[in-house]
């Protein structure tokens, strides 16, 4: 006999595609296979403060027979990334009572996830968390739900500024998300055909730069040049023209065009783009519905096994589930400087600072 639950789901934290792909599958496999309810808290623990609940049923969330679910970007429940939580902790833990609900599956990334794991401890909760974030910054799993979509997107930025750089023998500095960690604008840049990869991890030199677009230039006839730079990259320690610019002020990416605009006396043409927030929007790529599917359905399991205080993560293959405590002492993950990437880009004759 199936026992009747109660559960709640949340999204905490910034947007990025693939959320509603996770809700799909925690409704479809709560409610059809072990005859749960499920209910969506909206505006993760503001939500749950407020004591608001929206039952999610699997046949009312397609659109005359179409699923929208699959492939559409944000979340259907809201989210937040700020607010003062902590400073509510018995009044969440008494909404969530009063709630009545079994177990609580939040999907955020380390940020939403370390405030979701104190109230869980407090709470006794029966709580997983699902990794999502387009930062890729949550340890202990090869994928989180929204990184490749992210990804992609940066990549099809890449590509259409490339050629316009190429028609005009322009550098082109592109200024992506992922705050402090660099997965976003490695991955992208590699897989968008970049010359220069700057990341927070890893220190650079305008000098080596400059030195650098000049050898494509002169030695290999690249009269164009595509910059990719994590918004979390420091300022370099030879800055020398524009010492007064920090990057809070100015945005890392116009402080590097303004860097190398002096170091070449003005004689590189130079334009920026700041992606940002389009980075987070669209469609979820197959791959991040493939990994929203999969960690949705193993979160419901393992709330049927009483195997809680875990969140899911891929590992090899498969999905497996990690001890949430674990996860949280080592994220943020951050770019090893020898990573295997890294290792690539440079084999490739990629900048990627020293
Ligand atoms: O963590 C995801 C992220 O998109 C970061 O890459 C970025 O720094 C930040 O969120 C932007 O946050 P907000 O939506 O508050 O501007």
């Amino acid at each position: 006999m199936k026992m009747q639950k109660r559960i709640g789901i949340l999204t905490s934290g910034g947007d990025c595609p693939g959320l509603n792909a996770v809700i799909r599958a925690v409704v479809s496999h709560a409610t059809l296979t072990y005859g749960w309810e499920v209910l969506g808290i909206p505006y993760a623990t503001k939500g749950l403060l407020e004591q608001k609940a929206i039952p999610l049923r699997v046949h009312g969330l397609d659109l005359r027979g179409v699923d929208p679910l699959l492939n559409m970007g944000g979340t259907i429940l809201g989210s937040i990334n700020k607010g003062d939580t902590l400073n509510h902790i018995d009044e969440i833990l008494a909404s969530y009572r009063a709630l009545e609900l079994d177990a609580l599956i939040g999907i955020g990334g380390d940020g939403s996830l370390a405030i979701l794991n104190q109230l869980r401890t407090a709470g006794n909760w029966q709580f997983i968390a699902i990794p999502k974030t387009i930062d890729n910054d949550v340890a202990l799993t090869e994928y989180v739900v929204g990184f490749d979509t992210s990804v992609n997107t940066i990549v099809d930025a890449l590509n259409r500024l490339t050629f316009t750089a190429a028609s005009h023998d322009r550098v082109m500095i592109v200024e992506v998300m992922g705050r402090s960690a660099g997965h976003l604008a490695l991955h992208a840049g590699i897989a968008g055909g970049a010359d220069v990869i700057l990341i927070p991890e890893i220190p650079y030199s305008i000098k080596d730069i400059c030195l650098h677009l000049h050898e494509l230039r002169e030695n290999w006839g690249r009269k164009f040049a595509i910059i990719v730079v994590a918004e979390g990259a420091s300022v370099a320690s030879d800055s020398e023209c524009y010492p007064e610019c920090e990057k809070t002020r100015c945005g890392i990416g116009q402080y590097i065009a303004d860097e190398i605009s002096c170091c070449s006396q003005k004689q590189i043409d130079i334009r920026v783009s700041v992606l940002g927030h389009i980075q987070r929007g669209g469609i979820p790529s197959a791959l991040d519905r493939l990994v929203a599917t999969a960690f949705g359905k193993a979160a419901v399991d393992l709330i049927a096994q009483g195997d809680t205080g875990k969140m899911v993560g891929w590992h090899n293959g498969k999905v497996e589930a990690i001890p949430l405590s674990n996860v949280l002492a080592q994220s943020p993950l951050l770019v090893s400087a020898n990573s295997y990437l890294v290792e690539t880009a440079r084999a490739l004759g990629i900048y990627v600072g020293k």
